[in-house]
């Protein structure tokens, strides 16, 4: 399909993202057969999140601005055959205008966990349950960037409102569904604790669903759709039952003792009796039956793989539905040590009507039955290894339920799958956990052994693989287009660029680049002339996970978080998504999506989970997996984000993540390897925070090591926006302005610079320096020149006809003079706002005027906010900045072409936060 149009890009994206929030809706309680709701079924909804439907997270992942969103009530009202009452409604619709949504002023993560509740009378709820046969209850919560979740009323726990109307509503009624319209799980302890807890008749997650999620959540209501998602996580009864509990939250590192002991498998192995709701629970409308039909195993060696038919049955009669395969396997504790059981694959089916069967294929290859030797013990250090033993698989629908077929696996003696070599081990020793079997009863306890440390010399192993440098020949009239025609080598190609030309490209430029599509994150590429003159366009890349996010207003679809997307465990349909969502990026010329995010739920806490997908590795590197290829058939790129352990918002700049290399191997880097050889990915970006000592825009194994050497990545890697770095070998201490262990690093582009500052090197970087002191070759930085190019020949930016950057726009003067207060441009125009503001332009002398602001921002460095210009309606520019801790700052805009007499001047703030003290317009 051509992408050209953004309408049609959209109304194809809108009904599959609607499908894609019903199918991870996680109904996790339904007695006596309560959903759906029988048609007729009238309903009495509780909780504001019915209007104020939580679509997303905050942050940089959920920042897209939308052309509409159907909320609760506007889903349920629109559908036949549910009765809602009405006269609830607007009671909460009257309240609702008096208490309206508190936004925390719209800042950067200034957005409150929730939202003030309407507190119920006796009297109110007693007529409602007159009029309806159910209770509605909403729980709303969202979370974000920049900022963790806690353990406090309002965030994990439930408000004493929100508590109260539970209990007031349970009371009165006797069928209760709770829908919890949240981003990360909550707690969920009220459900015994409730007064007259009998009456909660369903539980369901409906997520944070994007701007279908009205819709979404009436089709599964109503039995329209029957609910298929699945749990992507362990809800546990207890916060502190979580592995990570004890090393979540610090500031300056976190030791990752739980090791590859993460979610499921820790429970699964020590505490199964600390769980709520298990890993991939989740109940349909209909009842399925699962079958192994046959098992084989098949092809040589070490790239055999089992094979498992199973057929999967609806048995129920009266819905039909869809039924998620999970396959587990318990693999023998060896030297090693195991988790009891791990997922080795799933499917899904497609809809199955009553008595209907499907048989769904499962291929478990070797590599994911094998564990990683991180310190010999196996007598194979740094492989993956099949320990000797009998493999069993078990087959359900959840972890917990899953149960043994008889399909065992056996292995005579050690096997090596796969020889590597030591990567990204940590640099300071420390405990782990490990499982120790009772031989009375099979059960296993909790032992510890010290985690091995690094022996690799990272000098040698730099200085080993430093690529040969290209001689320098000074422009040859080769064209990028060359290139992509075979009439020239990239070699050859970047051998043209002068040092300060490969120290440019290195760079990219943002937030709000004019020279790309308006209010994206960052333009890279042919961002000064003379690579522009090379026929290098420039590339744009634009947040997020959940839709594209455009700080200039435009508008964009939403669709359901990560989390929701993953309880899917559908990768077709995320593949069809995000095709879709890469129509909407082509046609707004957006060549690569700052997504997906691939980080583990490593806590419960994490204020990002909502962004990432699941605790298990293989769930979400096959979701991600099927997203990346997904935006590659639309023709653009996912930039799977962000490598490695992003796992907690707390110090998200300084925490270092400190695990050992079979965590990060096993756990933690797993999706990323899974995206990059099975999805093909193309762009990846590095994490803020160090990974055994090393920031993760400079760490030289996963960038090198690992992601090129071992899983043979050839896109490009790019840092986080405004990111730092340390040294490569010794660590130490960080800079932004470290970008030449960022190249050494092989993390090829900066994100990101002021806009027009990539050729002057606004952050003054020591890129060059280092270059001209011997500290960096010619040939890194050339390798990394490479990188970028060899991605930009892929890009649609290709195709675009190439235009170069123009930063003069002009605007044509109103014929009469506009109502409103008038300002002068001849000095600077004061405005001392943080709110949408309108005023009058006078020119007086027709010219150029180059646009800047002075603007402060208090917050912190990372914190992101920008206000766009329209003049006499129509778009001029965006100005952003970061946070400033409230000092003035002036950052330039366009230069805009006036003509004598007035304009209309509108400064919006899609992403508040920032004041705007004044604009100058000053004559060039
Ligand atoms: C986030 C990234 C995001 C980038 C650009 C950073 O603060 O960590 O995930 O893509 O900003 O907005």
């Amino acid at each position: 399909m051509p992408f050209t149009n953004i309408e049609l890009a959209r109304q194809a994206l809108a009904p599959v993202s609607r499908q894609a929030a019903a199918e991870g809706i996680v109904l996790l309680e339904n007695i006596d057969n309560t959903l759906p709701l029988h048609t007729g079924s009238r309903v009495s909804l509780f909780g504001r999140c019915q209007i104020d439907t939580v679509r997303s997270g905050t942050g940089s992942g959920g920042a897209v601005n939308v052309p509409y969103s159907v909320n609760a009530l506007e889903g349920l009202n629109s559908h036949p055959s549910i009765e809602v009452n009405q006269e609830l409604v607007s009671a909460y619709q009257s309240w609702l205008d008096q208490h309206p949504f508190d936004d925390g002023g719209g800042g950067w993560a200034a957005e409150p966990w929730f939202q003030q509740e309407m507190p119920l009378d006796k009297e109110t709820i007693e007529r409602a349950s007159q009029q309806s046969d159910h209770a509605l209850v909403f729980i709303g919560r969202t979370a974000g960037e920049d900022q963790d979740n806690s353990d406090e009323a309002g965030s994990y726990r439930l408000t004493d409102i929100e508590y109260q109307m539970l209990c007031q509503v349970c009371e009165q009624f006797n069928s209760v569904v709770v829908i919890l319209n949240v981003t990360n799980i909550v707690d969920m302890s009220w459900m015994e604790s409730v007064t007259k807890p009998e009456s909660i008749k369903a539980v369901l997650y409906s997520w944070a669903a994007g701007m279908e999620g009205g819709h979404a959540l009436a089709d599964v209501l109503s039995g329209d759709l029957s609910p298929s998602g699945k749990l992507a996580d362990t809800i546990a009864f207890e916060l502190s039952d979580y592995p990570s509990h004890a090393n979540f939250g610090n500031k300056d590192k976190n030791l990752y003792q739980e090791d590859i002991y993460s979610g499921y498998r820790y429970f699964a192995t020590f505490k199964p009796e600390a769980v709520r709701y298990a890993f991939g629970e989740g109940l349909s409308y209909t009842q399925f039956k699962r079958k192994l039909i046959a098992h084989s195993i098949e092809g040589r060696g070490n790239t055999r793989a089992v094979h498992f038919h199973i057929e999967v049955t609806n048995t129920g009669n009266q819905y039909s539905g869809k039924e998620v395969v999970q396959l587990y396997v318990e693999a023998p504790q060896g030297k090693l040590g195991k988790p009891a059981r791990s997922l080795a694959g799933f499917g899904k089916t497609r809809m199955l009507s009553p008595n209907e069967s499907e048989l769904v294929r499962i291929v478990v290859p070797l590599e994911v039955l094998a564990s990683y030797d991180d310190s010999g013990v196996t007598g194979h250090k740094s492989c993956y290894v099949l320990e000797a033993g009998r493999y069993d698989f078990y087959l359900g629908g959840s972890v917990r339920e899953a149960t043994l077929v008889d399909a065992p696996f056996n292995v005579d003696t050690l096997q090596v799958i796969e020889q590597l070599s030591e990567s990204a081990a940590p640099v300071e020793s420390f405990l782990r956990i490990k499982p120790v079997q009772s031989s009375q009863d099979g059960r296993f306890s909790i032992e510890h052994e010290s985690v091995p440390t690094r022996n690799v010399d990272m000098q040698a192993r730099i200085e080993s693989r430093l690529p040969e440098s290209i001689e320098l020949t000074g422009d040859k009239g080769i064209k990028l287009q060359h290139v992509a025609n075979g009439k020239a080598s990239l070699t050859d190609f970047v051998a043209q660029f002068s040092p300060s030309m490969l120290a440019t490209i290195v760079r990219g430029e943002g937030m709000c680049s004019p020279k790309v599509t308006p209010g994206t994150a960052a333009a890279f590429g042919g961002v000064s002339d003379a690579l522009f003159d090379l026929g290098i366009p420039v590339a744009a890349a634009a947040d997020s996970p959940s839709g594209i996010r455009m700080d200039s207003g435009h508008k964009a679809t939403q669709v359901p978080i990560g989390t929701l997307l993953g309880c899917t465990w559908n990768t077709e349909l995320n593949e069809h998504l995000f095709y879709l969502v890469g129509g909407e990026l082509q046609s707004y010329q957006i060549d690569t999506l700052l997504g997906p995010g691939i980080n583990i739920h490593r806590h419960p806490l994490n204020g990002r989970n909502f962004e990432y997908f699941s605790e298990d590795p293989l769930l979400t590197g096959s979701m991600a997996a099927a997203q990346v290829s997904g935006l590659k058939s639309a023709g653009v790129s996912g930039t799977i984000k962000h490598f490695a352990a992003n796992d907690q918002e707390t110090s998200r700049f300084f925490v270092d993540a400190v695990m050992s290399e079979r965590a990060l191997r096993e756990v933690h880097i797993k999706p990323f390897e899974i995206a990059v050889k099975k999805g093909g990915a193309t762009t990846i970006m590095t994490s803020y925070n160090p990974i055994n000592g090393h920031w993760g825009a400079s760490h030289y194994d996963l960038n090198t090591t690992l992601l090129r050497g071992e899983w043979g990545f050839d896109g490009i890697v790019m840092s986080d926006w405004w990111a730092k770095m340390n040294h490569p070998v010794t660590g130490g201490e960080e800079s932004k302005t470290y970008t030449s262990y960022m190249v050494r690093a092989q993390n090829d582009l900066y994100m990101v610079v002021d806009n027009d500052g990539a050729e002057r090197n606004a952050m003054d970087d020591d890129t060059l320096s280092a270059l001209e002191a011997g500290q960096l070759t010619l040939g890194e930085l050339q390798r990394s020149a490479m990188n970028i190019c060899r991605f930009i020949l892929s890009t649609p930016a290709m195709q675009r006809p190439l235009v170069r950057y123009n930063p003069i726009k002009p605007f044509n003067a109103c014929d009469e003079q506009p109502e409103g207060s008038v300002h002068t441009i001849d000095g600077a125009v004061a405005l001392e706002t943080k709110n949408d503001t309108n005023i009058v332009l006078h020119v007086t002398k027709a010219g150029q005027y180059q646009v800047s602001m002075n603007a402060s921002y208090d917050r912190n460095e990372l914190a992101q906010s920008s206000c766009s210009l329209h003049l006499n309606g129509n778009y001029s520019m965006s100005l952003s900045t970061n946070g400033t801790e409230g000092k003035p700052v002036d950052v330039e805009g366009l230069i805009v072409e006036l003509q004598t007499g007035w304009y209309e001047l509108d400064v919006s703030f899609v992403k508040p936060g920032l004041t705007l003290h004044h604009l100058n317009f000053k004559q060039v």
